[in-house]
């Protein structure tokens, strides 16, 4: 199977803190694979290093077998997009839904614009009905719809997702979940999925890895985590920690 992200021995620092302490991971073409640890863990960090926001002190990164430079160019983030937790912060309130989809179509020169938006709102279930309407016009939900049509609109092959329900309801929460996972499925599409919550990693992913003050701690199957067959007690106490997930 091919690789979509492949990551050596990463280490990020920031001034003399390391962040991530010489990380590894494969993601493999079309699959949804999950980082968890507690909080400070690196989940973040290891995402923003992808994208070239992170102070990369050693290691590689390879995206679809392309080892990246210092650098991301253009090529890269019409490939690679990111959705972050907090539709509030992520979206320009004063805009609207129609400028926040023309903006990255704009930045890559996209001539088709029109058929895109109409596709991407449809996708995540607005619909045109809301594409003159403002972004803090809008309920956590459906911005977090916004910004998923967002990272669509350039068609990528891989998205990076940082805890991307944790901010809303549990009700809304399963809603925007189920989403990503149609949206996966139908443009198959590879998912890198931080969440501090062990079942929407194992609703969510087939592979995932713990981590722990910028080291991986294990890599497991969900099946693996949901069976509670883990190598390490650090992973065990996740599971205990994990209010309720034992009943899942
Ligand atoms: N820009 C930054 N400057 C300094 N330290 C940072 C920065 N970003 C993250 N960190 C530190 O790196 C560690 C990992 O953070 P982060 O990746 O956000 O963790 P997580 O997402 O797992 O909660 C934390 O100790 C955090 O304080
Ligand atoms: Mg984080």
């Amino acid at each position: 199977m091919t690789a979509a992200i492949t990551i050596e021995g990463l280490e990020v620092v920031f001034d003399r803190f390391r962040a991530l302490k010489g990380v590894s991971l494969d993601v493999r073409e079309g699959e949804s694979y999950g980082l968890v640890g507690e909080s400070g863990s690196g989940k973040s960090t290891l995402l923003r290093a992808i994208t070239g926001l992170a102070p990369v002190a050693s290691g590689t990164i390879a995206v679809n077998s392309k080892r990246l430079g210092k650098t991301r160019d253009k090529a890269f983030y019409r490939d690679v997009q990111m959705v972050f937790q907090d539709p509030y912060g992520s979206l320009h309130p004063r805009q609207t839904v129609d400028r926040l989809l023309q903006e990255p179509l704009a930045i890559h020169g996209i001539a088709d614009g029109e058929k895109r938006i109409e596709r991407a709102l449809d996708e995540v279930g607005l619909g045109k009905g809301f594409r003159f309407r403002y972004a803090h016009q809008l309920s956590g939900g459906q911005r977090q719809r916004v910004a998923i049509a967002r990272a669509l609109i350039l068609e990528p092959s891989i998205l990076l997702l940082d805890e991307p329900t944790s901010a809303l309801d549990a009700s809304v929460q399963a809603e925007v979940l189920n989403l990503l996972e149609e949206v996966r499925r139908r443009r198959k599409l590879t998912f890198l999925m931080v969440s501090h919550d062990l079942a929407i990693i194992t609703h969510m992913c087939e592979r995932l890895m713990v981590m722990r003050n910028g080291e991986a701690v294990e890599t497991l199957t969900a099946s693996q985590l949901i069976g509670h067959r883990v190598g390490e007690d650090y992973t065990r106490n996740l599971l205990r920690a994990s209010e309720g997930f034992v009943r899942v």
